[in-house]
């Protein structure tokens, strides 16, 4: 089981980006991300209400949401939303995973990170997210996804030299093709479709781990190959930095702004 807890805060002229910030500052949000029990404590900033801040937070069970509102935490924030003077409505929601979040969530929680802090990603995450890679589908099941993890200073560097997109990451995830071992079909192969697949896997469960991540198309392919050395059947196909998000990151712009479902969808 898990509890998601949504708070939207809704004040006036910013006040409750403010409060936001100001939760930041004080390092009370860093010691809720460090209670027992708490899977997720994360801002958003709607786009199209400027006056609002959603709070998700995931919570492992019942126990651990009543520890955290007998925190003395508690209090700091509720001094701080009388100072903003927030108005506060509240969802909350059980589900049923066990040691993940809901599906739901992630995808909602998932957006393009382009600010992230100096902070390693543990290896245990980034083999689950590795995971997440591997299990995708493909097509006839012939995978031909290569995965290449660059964390080290030298790796990192060629990155930057190939894209200004790294934003920071401490890891980035490059992930390949093997056009030698993709379906041909007559005219076309599907090793990049596979591998967007791939690459889409590993972003939700990144989220689902809790780290963040972008997708980057802006990178020199034909560069990557020789820095990597890598051969020619081997086709980049987009980078994913992870991370944890920079505290002062405000979120992307875009993430909030879909299309109407009855733009996208048409039932036939
Ligand atoms: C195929 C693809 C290519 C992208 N390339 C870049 C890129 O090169 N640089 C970048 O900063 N963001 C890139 N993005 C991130 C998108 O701009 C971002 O996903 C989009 O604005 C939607 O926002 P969201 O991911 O926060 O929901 C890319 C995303 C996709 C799916």
């Amino acid at each position: 089981m898990c509890l998601t807890v949504n708070i939207y805060y809704t004040g006036k002229n910013g006040s409750a980006k403010e409060f936001v910030q100001e939760m930041i500052s004080k390092g009370i949000v860093d010691q809720i991300r460090n209670e027992k029990g708490n899977k997720r404590y994360e801002y958003f900033f709607p786009e199209n209400d400027p006056e609002t801040v959603l709070l998700i937070d995931c919570w492992e069970n019942q126990e651990a949401l009543d520890f955290h509102h007998k925190s003395p935490m508690m209090e700091q924030i509720e001094e701080l939303r009388n100072k903003y003077d927030l108005k506060m409505k509240v969802e909350q929601y059980t589900t049923v995973s066990k040691n993940n979040q809901d599906f739901e969530t992630v995808i909602r929680c998932r957006t393009a990170t382009r600010k992230f802090k100096d902070k390693k990603v543990e290896l245990e995450k980034i083999n689950k997210i590795l995971e997440a890679g591997r299990l995708a589908p493909t097509a006839k099941n012939l995978q031909p996804q290569k995965i290449y993890v660059a964390t080290s200073n030298e790796s990192l560097e060629k990155i930057d030299i190939v894209s200004p997109c790294r934003y920071g990451a401490p890891t980035v995830l490059i992930v390949c093709s093997d056009k030698n071992v993709a379906w041909m079909k007559e005219d076309y192969s599907t090793y990049e479709m596979d591998a967007c697949i791939v690459a889409t896997h590993m972003m939700l469960e990144a989220t689902n781990v809790g780290i963040d991540n972008i997708w980057i198309e802006m990178f020199d392919k034909q560069e990557l190959k020789k820095q990597l050395n890598l051969e020619d059947n081997i086709e980049p196909i987009c980078l994913i930095p992870i991370g944890y998000k920079a505290d002062d990151y405000q979120g992307n712009p875009l993430h909030n702004k879909r299309k109407d479902l009855k733009h996208i969808a048409k039932f036939i």
